[in-house]
């Protein structure tokens, strides 16, 4: 199996309660590696356009509100089958859904604090890593 690159972000409600470390530790034991990582602070205008596939949903404005209410840990994290295995290492968009042991299960703390995020896709995997890290990112 190839190796694949995917975006996965520490959200704001994680980066308040300190978990920043224990987040990262806890990807890294489950086989993935930190190619990219940068602490950021979203504007707006890159919170709506990240998140553009769900403009015009109920919980869009709330959304671009979070993301932008406080420090981001922006990572690239590689490893084969990067994008399905995130997804499954991160679990249920609400925590409360989410299977034991998951990211989210762990650290979640409502269906929108749900402290961290993962490109759902390769299509998604490559727009948001690129997006955030630049073209170069996808490959190095
Ligand atoms: P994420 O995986 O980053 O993708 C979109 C985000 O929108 C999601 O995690 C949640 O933070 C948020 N979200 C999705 N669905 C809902 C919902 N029904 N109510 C509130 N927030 C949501």
């Amino acid at each position: 199996m190839a190796l694949e690159r995917t975006l996965f972000i520490v959200k704001p409600d994680a980066v308040r309660r300190n978990l920043i470390g224990r987040i990262l530790a806890s990807v890294e034991e489950r086989g993935f590696r930190v190619a990219e990582a940068r602490l950021a602070r979203l504007t707006r205008e890159e919170a709506q356009t990240f998140y553009a596939e769900h403009q015009g949903k109920p919980f869009f404005t709330d959304l671009v509100e979070y993301m932008t209410s406080g420090a981001v840990m922006l990572t690239c994290l590689e490893a084969e089958n990067a994008v399905a295995g995130l997804r499954e290492a991160v679990g249920a968009t609400d925590p409360a859904q989410s299977a034991p042991g998951t990211l989210r299960k762990l650290f979640g703390e409502s269906k929108q604090m749900n402290s961290v995020h993962a490109s759902d896709s390769q299509a998604s995997a490559e727009r948001e890593v690129k997006f955030f890290f630049g073209l170069a990112a996808l490959s190095r």
